[in-house]
């Protein structure tokens, strides 16, 4: 059993079901990563984890614990809002302060735990100020504190970089990453950023309409995506309309490939661009590759990589190639080429 049991969560507003059947596990100090589009329920299955919102069905415990009918604040975890929602009035330490406060601590203990906490953040000496004295990563930075200064057994994070701009949203996603790693502490985090997901997380949960599409490592996700929709949502990929020839093989752009079709129904072969290769038509490909012919619509430079747009008898397609290497002219005639490994088979009409 996990430290952090989720089990059959369902969560209904009227007759629209925000989370449907979620079941996950986080071992103890582990950092899962919820990641999926606006609307999937990320902030709803976080707001049943606090006690915020009841669940219709399913069961939240804790170290073995059954906390599902414990109010929020009996349940000791903490919570970072996509918002921050910090107090304006209060100073930036009455704002850390407030959870022990609600615990009713001792005005010693109190004044050494928050002190401790905003150390921690990287705030000592600015506990006199208001959030509004602050600026954007700070007040993220006092969020943070006053979620943990109750040493929450689970810390709960929701879009919490997303006010950020790109620069200090990428300091913070390793300084909090390096906080839970030393703190050693259990953590949910939500967010709809591949990016901050891949980064933050010993493993991911990809979430789609309610449901968990699938968890694993950051590299399970990426490299043996179980769905379609997660293909599509995390990271690029080239959705290839394909065929099936009379003997259930896969058809790409006239070219046989040697792995099996669907039995029935329309299918894409889902590719990274930056799997593929572009090879001169003159070049032999070994019998691991896939080879498709076609002519280079336009080359772009994008700065880290350059994306060749192909077009061929079965549509078109996108390779990146590292930016350095000679990219082909335009109108010219190619291979694209990748290992047959790097395809993956999923139905058209499927999520
Ligand atoms: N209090 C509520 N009342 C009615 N519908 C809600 C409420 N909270 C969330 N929803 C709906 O539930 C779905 C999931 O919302 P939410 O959990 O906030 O998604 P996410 O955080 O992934 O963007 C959305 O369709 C949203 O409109
Ligand atoms: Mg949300």
């Amino acid at each position: 059993m996990s430290y952090l049991e989720l089990s059959g969560l369902q969560k209904r507003f009227g007759n629209a079901t925000a989370v449907d059947d979620v079941s996950l596990g986080v071992a103890k100090g582990e950092s899962v990563a919820l990641l999926g589009p606006s609307g999937c329920g990320k902030t709803t299955t976080l707001r049943m984890l606090a006690g915020l919102i009841d669940p219709d069905r399913g069961s939240i415990r804790v170290d073995g614990k059954d906390i599902t009918g414990l109010p929020a604040h009996r349940r000791n975890m903490g919570y970072v809002f996509q918002s921050y929602a910090l107090f304006p009035h209060l100073t930036v330490a009455r704002n850390v302060a407030f959870g022990l406060e609600e615990r009713r601590r001792a005005k010693a203990e109190i004044a050494r735990q928050v002190e401790e906490a905003l150390a921690l953040v990287r705030l000592s000496g600015l506990g006199a100020r208001k959030p509004r004295e602050l600026s954007g990563g700070q007040q993220q930075r006092v969020a943070l504190a006053r979620a943990l200064v109750i040493h929450p057994s689970v810390l709960l994070l929701d879009e919490s970089l997303s006010n950020l701009d790109a620069k200090l949203r990428d300091a913070m996603r390793h300084e909090i990453r390096s906080i839970q790693r030393s703190l050693g502490i259990t953590t949910l985090f939500v967010t709809h950023d591949q990016v901050e997901a891949l980064t933050m997380c010993d493993r991911i949960a990809v979430m789609h309409r309610g449901r968990i599409a699938q968890i694993g490592t950051p590299e399970e996700i990426y490299e043996k995506p179980a769905t379609r929709f997660v293909a599509e949502f995390v990271g690029r990929a080239n959705a290839l309309p394909a065929e099936r020839t009379a003997e259930g093989k896969v058809r790409l752009w006239n070219e046989a490939l040697g792995f099996a079709a669907p039995a029935k129904g329309a299918f894409d072969v889902f590719v990274r661009p930056q799997r593929m290769r572009i090879l001169p038509l003159s070049e032999a490909t070994g019998p691991d590759a896939v080879r498709v012919t076609g002519r280079v619509l336009r080359s772009v430079f994008v700065g880290d990589h350059v994306e060749v747009l192909v077009e061929g008898a079965g549509g078109q397609l996108t390779v990146e190639m590292p930016s350095g290497s000679p990219a082909p002219g335009e109108g010219q005639a190619v291979a694209v080429v990748w290992p047959v490994a790097e395809s993956r088979v999923f139905a058209r009409d499927a999520a």
